[in-house]
């Protein structure tokens, strides 16, 4: 029976009959000459889900340590699952396509396993940042039409969204023909989203959580490791917070994303598979305050973005 949840935990299912595994490898801001090693540390220590975004800018070097991980053997294809994402200034529908196969080249990959539209925010085609110049008026059918077509081409096996509310990610089920099967959003002790958690769970679209440790290393620098319900018990269970706060997520039903390019703490956020968190002190994370890390203050602009306010950009959800 304990083995049986264990294999239960390793990867959820997602509507397209695939498999995603619970833990991916993040990559935002593993810097170039660190990023290919720390994904060869990762696929060694038994991880089988990268998260990559062609924002990242390091989609290249993955490639090269992919290639390295399946021409040694130490891992196929087919058994690895790698993400990617459309960036914000590749929304036309001409430039979906061409996006993809960028990233494609880079990773020197056939097809990814599932293709997400980074954030409901459009920017003009060529452009790089949020200069209030570069916005963009939104389109998402239009964009989400051209996401069904890599979906239908097979270069992606599974197409979603990130960063989409509970009202943008209600909105798109409405109108897609393919629905999406993920939404990678921020989620971790400190920011539940149990609205979002409970339409995916009813719609079948699985809820993957980034910044499952709160960021600390990015200028979002979440402290939620040091959140005194966490560590408390990290205690009891004798793990790190860390690892606590990553199988929470997983207990939770979501797949979890954690960054790390060291070796050991990369083996660390691993190590969930063996023990539990026990229901009286799962409980104990209703209690600890909610607050959203990641704002998106980026794509808020008073009169070039769809999005006046924050409240708007997360459909009250802030
Ligand atoms: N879709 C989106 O818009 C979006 C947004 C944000 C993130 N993401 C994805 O989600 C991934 C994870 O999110 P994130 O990078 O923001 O942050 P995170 O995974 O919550 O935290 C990463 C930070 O925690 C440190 N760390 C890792 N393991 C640790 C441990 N066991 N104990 C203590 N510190 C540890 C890392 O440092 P070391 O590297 O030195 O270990 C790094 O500074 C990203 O890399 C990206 O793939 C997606």
């Amino acid at each position: 029976m304990a083995r049986e949840s264990e294999r239960e935990c390793l990867c959820f299912d997602l509507n397209t009959g695939a498999k995603i595994p619970s833990v991916g490898l993040g990559t935002w801001k593993a810097p170039p000459g660190v990023v290919g090693q720390a994904v060869i540390e990762a696929v060694k220590a038994g991880y089988r889900h990268i998260d990559c975004a062609r924002v990242y800018d390091n989609e290249k070097e993955i490639g090269e340590a992919l290639k390295e991980l399946f021409s040694t053997g130490f891992a196929d294809r087919n058994e690895m699952f790698i993400t990617s994402k459309l960036w914000c200034s590749d929304h036309a529908a001409e430039d979906v396509s061409k996006a993809l196969t960028r990233s494609l080249q880079d990773l020197q990959l056939d097809y990814v396993d599932l293709y997400l539209i980074h954030w409901p925010v459009r920017t003009k085609s060529g452009s790089r940042g949020f200069a209030p110049e570069d916005m963009a008026p939104l389109c998402l059918p239009e964009t989400w039409t051209a996401m069904e077509g890599l979906y239908a081409s097979g270069q992606a096996r599974a197409i979603g969204v990130s960063n989409f509310s509970t009202k943008k990610l209600q909105d798109l089920l409405k109108y897609a023909k393919v629905p999406p099967a993920v939404n990678q959003v921020e989620c971790h002790p400190v920011w539940h989203q149990p609205a979002l958690h409970n339409l995916c769970k009813s719609t079948g679209v699985h809820l993957s959580a980034y910044s499952p440790l709160g960021s600390p290393g990015s200028w979002v620098k979440g402290e939620i490791l040091k959140e005194p319900v966490l560590v408390e018990i990290a205690k009891e269970l004798n793990k790190s917070p860390a690892q606590v706060a990553l199988r929470w997520g997983i207990q939770m039903g979501h797949s979890v994303l954690p960054k790390s390019v060291n070796a050991s703490r990369i083996r660390e956020n691993f190590d969930l598979f063996s023990w539990s968190i026990p229901p009286e002190l799962f409980a104990k994370f209703s209690g600890i305050h909610q607050q959203r890390l990641l704002q998106g203050t980026f794509a808020v602009h008073e009169t070039c973005s769809p999005y006046k306010s924050l409240n708007e950009l997360w459909d009250g959800e802030i």
